[in-house]
């Protein structure tokens, strides 16, 4: 079952995806997280919510979704720093109940099987989800099979093509895989409350939304999900006809 929610602009987007995620930030409970611009302003509102209210993660664990191959977790661009940068740095989340796909190591595979083992062990309550363009979830591009846990994947030409301005300036070759959880470690998720603004996202939407449900838009797999809170502002909504 899906809810969709549409609202004016981002800022308002991320008030309402606030107000799903409130209830969950409480001890015991497991965030599935994401990196991007789509979570960013869920996660200030969840930095002033600790601030304001003293609302502690001590007690919470965390699990992202995805990370690049090849970059340690010091790398200015990697998603473990992105999450320290904008969310982790600023509430009070003890390390350990950290937990991002390492894109550095020996036997990735092994990695990635390990990951998907702690997520059994500790099943997310809520997933937090941004949308690529071309419909992916997670680094799930269009073609992943469904039934994909954890793995590491090979990204398209063309994300790859708008990530090469963040490594272009540091004299660096763009990352051209990453580890991410699957389609089937997502769809394990309790909830899942994913968030999408802007036009560009409107044709990816329409197809999670009212396309079939098919590997070419890793999102529409969202259809089988029993609990999907959607929230769009109008831009990303415009396409939809129903
Ligand atoms: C990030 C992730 C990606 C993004 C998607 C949208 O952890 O898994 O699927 O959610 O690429 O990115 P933004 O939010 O930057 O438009």
């Amino acid at each position: 079952m899906i809810d969709i929610k549409i609202v004016k602009d981002k800022k308002e987007v991320a008030e309402e995806a606030f107000k799903v995620m409130k209830p969950y930030l409480q001890p015991g409970k497991v965030l599935g997280l994401a990196t991007g611009s789509s979570p960013l302003g869920i996660y200030e509102l969840m930095i002033k919510d600790h601030k304001e209210n003293g609302t502690s993660y001590k007690d919470i664990l965390t699990f992202n979704l995805d990370e690049y191959v090849g970059l340690p977790i010091t790398h200015r661009e990697s998603y473990y720093r992105f999450m320290h940068d904008n969310l982790f740095n600023y509430i009070d989340i003890p390390e350990e109940n950290i937990h991002v796909p390492s894109g550095i190591g020996e036997d990735l595979d092994a990695q990635c099987e390990a990951y998907e083992k702690m997520l059994d062990e500790h099943p997310v309550d809520i997933q937090l989800l941004g949308l690529g363009s071309d419909g992916h979830i997670g680094f799930n591009e269009p073609g992943t099979p469904f039934d994909q846990g954890t793995h590491v994947g090979d990204l398209t030409e063309s994300t790859i093509r708008d990530n090469q301005r963040f490594f272009n300036d540091l004299g660096e070759t763009t990352p051209t895989r990453a580890c991410t959880m699957g389609p089937a470690s997502i769809m394990k998720s309790k909830k899942i409350l994913l968030v999408a603004y802007g036009a560009n996202k409107a044709e990816a939407v329409k197809g999670m939304l009212e396309g079939p449900v098919t590997e070419d838009c890793p999102a529409s797999i969202l259809q089988r999900h029993a609990d999907v809170t959607v929230i769009l502002d109008e831009e990303a909504a415009s396409l939809l006809t129903k």
